[in-house]
């Protein structure tokens, strides 16, 4: 195995959908993954995210839909039929064996000499940082050496796809950012396609080209982390995607894809995307409020309600004729006093009308 790069595999699924009985674990739905792609399945917890990686593993049958890798219909092969390795969360490594055997045993077990299969485990513990490593026990390894061996033991198979499951939860916070960035590089270095589950959104933002947010069983969007972040469809995903202020407003269409909704005395022009007049949910971005001074014309009246100075910048909760709003302002140095009374302003940029759902 080297570190080049090598053809990458598309994953399409048609209509899959997981039942258990009468647990609907996943309901039908299409993604394309694309070649060479870092995709992340974001959601809660129970959403359904591990039952949808398992079934693109062929660890479960889907119970519905069509499943093809590479242009090739895998639905009905198994786990070991197709081209793919997953990273568990408790990275499973066999304790007793050392870290080049574990390396190497999926080769051995799929039929590699162990000279052949020795000579690999070591070429890939060089690509992920632990040349020299090979004699090492797992219990002599660090957390984070843990999870490079378990990432080293799924890329020696040279998969079509790599799979992860919450691969980095058992790290501190600072090695997961590390790791994280790591994990990242090597999947451009070697462009193979990774599907990547997680239930971090800084994380997802962090790492992919897709993200696609799961809720109840089903895709709530897909998009880019920039496309989830500043143009989310609906309530739940951008308040999953970063921190906001949910209210409602009125909007007012003013041409094929733009509208004005008002707020208080506040008058806001966006993309209305499609939502009809009257009441909508609005969802504003901490930081977006823009906080000045109270006699100011066209501004939403507040009155501070709490104020923190959070050092690089201030955090406020502003009470509003909209509702209580959460600020994030970055002068930290002038910060206003509880009970003062000032307008409010919104920024072009982290302002949405979205779908209730
Ligand atoms: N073998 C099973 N039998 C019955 N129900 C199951 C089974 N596996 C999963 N489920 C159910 O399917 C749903 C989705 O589970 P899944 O493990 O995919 O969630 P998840 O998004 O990975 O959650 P988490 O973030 O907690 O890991 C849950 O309601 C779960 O209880
Ligand atoms: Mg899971």
């Amino acid at each position: 195995m080297t570190a080049t790069k090598r053809q990458a595999a598309e994953v399409v699924l048609k209509g899959v959908a997981k039942r258990y009985g009468p647990v609907t674990a996943v309901k039908p739905l299409d993604l394309i993954i694309p070649a060479g792609a870092l995709v992340t399945l974001l959601g809660p917890s129970g959403c359904g995210k591990t039952t949808l990686l398992r079934m693109i593993a062929g660890l479960e049958r889907v119970s519905e839909g069509r499943l093809t890798i590479g242009g090739k219909d895998v639905t009905d092969l198994s786990a070991g039929e197709r081209n793919v390795s997953m990273v568990f969360q408790s990275y499973a490594l066999f304790p007793h064996m050392n870290v080049r055997d574990n390396v190497a045993y999926g080769l051995i077990s799929g039929g590699a000499g162990k000279a052949v299969a020795n000579e690999k485990a070591e070429a890939t513990l060089a690509i992920v940082g632990l040349g020299g490593f090979g004699d090492r026990l797992p219990s002599e390894l660090s957390g984070g050496q843990q999870q490079r061996v378990a990432v080293a033991r799924a890329l020696v198979l040279e998969p079509d796809v790599l799979l992860f499951d919450e691969p980095l939860s058992n790290l501190d916070a600072r090695l997961r950012r590390s790791m994280r960035e790591e994990i990242r590089m090597l999947q451009q270095r070697l462009g193979v396609t990774v599907v990547y589950v997680t239930h971090d959104q800084s994380e997802a933002l962090a790492v992919s080209d897709l993200i696609v947010v799961m809720r109840n069983a089903a895709i709530a969007q897909a998009g880019t982390p920039r496309e989830l972040y500043e143009a989310p469809d609906n309530v739940f995903v951008a308040t999953f995607m970063g921190e906001a202020n949910h209210v409602k407003g009125r909007l007012q269409t003013t041409s094929a894809e733009t509208g004005t909704v008002h707020l208080g005395g506040l008058s806001v022009p966006l993309s209305h995307r499609g939502l009809a007049d009257g009441e909508v949910d609005v969802v504003i971005r901490p930081e977006a409020i823009r906080l000045v001074a109270a006699a100011e014309t066209g501004t939403l009246a507040a009155t501070v309600a709490t104020a923190n100075y959070m050092g690089a910048h201030a955090e406020y909760n502003l009470d509003t004729p909209v509702g209580r709003l959460f600020a994030i302002a970055p002068e930290a140095d002038s910060l206003r006093g509880i009970g003062e009374t000032v307008g409010v302003r919104l920024a072009d940029r982290g302002v949405f009308a979205v779908k209730a759902l």
